[in-house]
């Protein structure tokens, strides 16, 4: 049984459709990229496993369970955390003070804490008395790593983490990826550079127009192939 499982998935914005049927899943352990194209419905497909857009019903399985219904706050505490697009820190708080939001209301315990995040991202431990708003943009995207990793998901899900940044400073997030993988969790990561997604990934699922146009390893793919599932032409 996958951890994480969408069969039929459809959403809607009023009459406008922008997913048409997703059937995706992520094994326990397995790192799963979604690519696609702006537009394509990425983050409409991650924001209906996290139960920020409401109506997924029985197509999204967590665990075995539909968890479609749930409202965030639910599906937080059954082991799902999102990363999100923008990163979206509360400006006026401070490092520290942002990371134990993504504690707030949860029981469960595990590898992840305050000590293990600054130890994923030293920087964050001299800036942990911060106001965010103060962070580059880099730092401000761990912060949103850490917040999320804090609530000790089962399932990782990262909206586009590497948006805007400089090359070095994708390279430091990147760098933490195989290190949130060996504590455990599992990892769907929504990104629009191709190359650094597959470089990471077990299996990739392209979208585009909100359809899956493609699905395998990386491997099975040459840049033609890929280039006509990303883009259409
Ligand atoms: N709040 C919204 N209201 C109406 N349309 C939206 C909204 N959010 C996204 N869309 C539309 O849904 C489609 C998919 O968007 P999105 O999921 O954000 O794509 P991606 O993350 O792949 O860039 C796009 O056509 C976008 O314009
Ligand atoms: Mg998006």
């Amino acid at each position: 049984m996958a951890l994480l499982e969408t069969h039929d998935l459809v959403a809607f914005y009023g009459d406008f459709q922008a997913l048409y049927g997703i059937d995706t899943y992520v094994d326990e352990g397995e790192t799963v990229a979604i690519i696609g194209a702006n537009g394509a419905g990425k983050s409409t497909f991650l924001h209906n496993i996290t139960g920020l857009h409401a109506g997924a019903g029985e197509a999204v399985q967590f665990d075995g369970r539909p968890v479609g219904h749930l409202p965030a706050a639910e599906i937080v505490k059954l082991g799902i955390a999102l990363v999100p697009e923008g990163r979206r820190l509360f400006p006026s708080l401070s490092v520290e003070e942002n990371l134990l939001i993504g504690a707030y209301g949860q029981k469960k315990t595990g590898h992840w804490t305050l000590e293990t995040i600054f130890e994923l991202f030293p920087v964050l431990r001299q800036l942990r008395r911060s106001p965010a708003t103060s962070l580059s943009g880099g730092q401000q995207q761990m912060v949103a790593f850490g917040r999320a990793l804090i609530s000790n998901p089962r399932l990782l899900l990262c909206d586009e983490v590497s948006l805007g940044l400089a090359p070095t400073v994708i390279k430091d997030i990147y760098e933490a990826l195989p290190v949130i993988k060996e504590s455990g969790a599992s990892i769907m990561l929504v990104e629009q550079d191709v190359q650094r997604a597959l470089g990471v990934a077990d299996r990739v699922y392209c979208f585009m127009e909100g359809r899956v146009t493609l699905s395998g390893h990386p491997s099975e793919f040459d840049h033609a192939t890929i280039r006509s599932a990303y883009f259409g032409t």
